[in-house]
C-alpha cells in the first residue's frame, strides 16, 4: 500500500514512522524544504536510538528509511492509497490542499485529516467526492500513542470507514471509532481535568502544587494538569478548550479560564518559554504542596465526578461506544482508568450525589448531571459488568 502525507512536521513524521514500520510504501510532502529535512535527520535519530536501545536491528531500520521518500510536489502523491493530512489547523489552506490534491489521484483514493479541531464534514465539502474523506487522528507522538480515533463525516461511505479501521489496525493501534463533533471523544472528554482544576484554583480552595499532588497521589494520574497544561503549553491548551467552548455554542461546561488566559498573554506558556504555572528556570524552587489528606481528597473526588460526568455525556450523546470512550483515554492520554470503568468503580450513586452536591453549591449549569447517570442510578446499571460486557 501507498500512503501519502501530507505535512512533516510533528505529526506527518509521525505518521510516516508509523505507516512505514508497518510495511507502507510512504511518501511525505510539505512545500517547506527545510520541514522535509529535518523530518528525515529526526527519523535517523530516532531509529539509531532504536537500535543502540536494541528495540529494532539495523536491517529493520534501513527497511524502515527505505520505506518513506520525501517528495517536493503535491502530484508526487498521484498513486497513494491512503493520504493523511497534517498540515497548519487552518480550515480554508487544508480545503485548498484537498481540492487540489483531488485533481492528481485516482478515484479509489482515501483522503484524510489529522485534524484536532476542525470539523470533518467540513473539510469533505472541498471534494468531489467527500464520500472518501474521513477523520484519522493520531496522537503526539505518534509511534509511542496507542491511540487513534477515526471520525467518518456525514459524507464518509461505510466501506471507507470500515477500510481505515482495518488499516490503522494493521499499524497495531487501538481504534476509536468517534463522531464527527467538536474535540472527538479525548480533547472533549479530558476538559476537566483542566477546567476543574483551574476552577479549584480560582477558589482558591487549594494552590497547584496541592491541586497536582492530590490528582497524581489519588488519582494515578502521570502528570498534575497544572504540570500537563506547562507542558502542553498554556497558548495551545489555551486554544483548545477556547475553540472547545465556541464549538458547542458556549456550553458553560467547558469554559476558558482567565488564570490560563493571563498566562497565555504574558508570555508564561509553559516548559517552552521557561515559566508557566511553575518556574523551570535552574535552581528554581517549586512549592510544597499541602500534603492534607481530606483536601486531596475533595479536589481529586470533584475533578473526577466531572471527567466522569463528560464521559457518561460523550456516551449518551453517542459519540462513542463505551469501550470507545474508556479506550480513548487510557491510550491516547494515558489516564490510569477507563472513566466508565472509574464511574462502576466508585458507583453511578456515588456520581450523580456528588455532582447534584455540586449544583446545589453553585447553581451553575457547568454541574448538571448527565442524564445517562441519572437514569442509571434509578435502574441500578452498571456500564461494564465483570466480564467487561457493556450492559448499560
Ligand atoms: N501536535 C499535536 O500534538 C497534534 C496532535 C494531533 C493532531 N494534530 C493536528 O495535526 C496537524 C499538524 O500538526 P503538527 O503539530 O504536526 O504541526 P507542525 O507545525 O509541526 O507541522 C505542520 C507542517 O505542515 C507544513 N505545511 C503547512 N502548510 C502546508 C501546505 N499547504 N502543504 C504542505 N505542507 C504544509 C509545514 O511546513 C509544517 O512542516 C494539525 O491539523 C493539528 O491540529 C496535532
Amino acid at each position: 500500500m501507498i500512503v501519502g502525507i501530507i505535512g512533516s512536521g510533528t505529526m506527518g513524521s509521525g505518521i510516516a514512522q508509523v505507516a512505514s514500520t508497518a510495511g507502507c510504501k510512504v511518501k511525505v510532502f510539505d512545500t517547506n524544504q527545510e520541514a522535509l529535512d529535518r523530518s528525515k535527520q529526526a527519523l535517523e535519530k530516532i531509529l539509531s536510538r532504536l537500535v543502540e536501545k536494541g528495540r529494532i536491528d539495523q536491517p529493520e531500520k534501513e527497511r524502515i528509511q527505505n520505506n518513506i521518500s520525501y517528495v517536493n510536489t503535491l502530484k508526487d502523491l498521484k498513486d497513494a492509497d491512503l493520504t493523511i493530512e497534517a498540515i497548519i489547523e487552518n480550515l480554508e489552506i487544508k480545503k485548498k490542499v484537498f481540492s487540489e490534491l483531488e485533481t492528481y489521484v485516482s478515484e479509489h483514493t482515501i483522503i484524510a485529516s489529522n485534524t484536532s479541531s476542525l470539523s470533518i464534514a467540513s473539510i469533505a465539502s472541498s471534494l468531489q467526492k467527500p464520500e472518501r474523506c474521513i477523520g484519522i487522528h493520531f496522537f503526539n507522538p505518534a509511534p509511542l500513542m496507542k491511540l487513534v480515533e477515526v471520525i467518518p463525516a456525514v459524507q464518509t461511505s461505510t466501506q471507507v470507514t470500515d477500510k481505515v479501521v482495518d488499516i490503522i489496525k494493521d499499524w497495531k493501534k487501538v481504534v476509536a471509532l468517534a463522531k464527527d463533533t467538536p474535540g472527538f471523544i479525548v480533547n472533549r472528554v479530558a476538559r476537566p481535568f483542566y477546567g476543574e482544576s483551574l476552577r479549584i484554583y480560582e477558589e482558591g480552595l487549594a494552590d497547584i502544587a496541592t491541586i497536582d499532588w492530590s490528582l497524581k497521589t489519588l488519582g494515578g494520574f502521570r502528570m498534575g494538569p497544572f504540570e500537563l497544561m506547562d507542558f502542553i503549553g498554556n497558548d495551545v491548551n489555551y486554544t483548545v478548550t477556547e475553540s472547545v467552548f465556541e464549538a458547542f455554542y458556549y456550553d458553560p461546561r467547558y469554559k476558558p479560564s482567565f488564570t490560563q488566559k493571563r498566562l497565555s498573554e504574558a508570555g508564561y506558556l509553559g516548559r517552552k518559554s521557561g515559566k508557566g504555572y511553575y518556574d523551570y528556570a535552574e535552581g528554581a524552587v517549586k512549592n510544597a504542596p499541602k500534603e492534607d489528606t481530606e483536601l486531596a481528597q475533595s479536589i481529586f473526588d470533584r475533578v473526577l465526578v466531572m471527567l466522569i460526568n463528560e464521559a457518561a455525556d460523550a456516551l449518551f450523546w453517542n459519540i462513542a461506544s463505551a469501550e470507545d470512550i474508556d479506550n480513548a483515554m487510557t491510550k491516547g492520554v494515558n489516564y490510569p482508568k477507563g472513566l466508565l470503568a472509574w464511574a462502576d468503580e466508585k458507583g453511578i450513586d456515588w456520581c450523580v450525589n456528588m455532582l447534584d452536591k455540586l449544583y446545589d453549591e453553585y447553581h451553575e449549569d457547568r454541574y448538571r448531571c448527565s442524564p445517562i447517570l441519572r437514569k442509571m442510578m434509578k435502574e441500578k446499571r452498571v456500564f461494564f459488568n465483570k466480564t467487561d460486557e457493556l450492559i448499560s
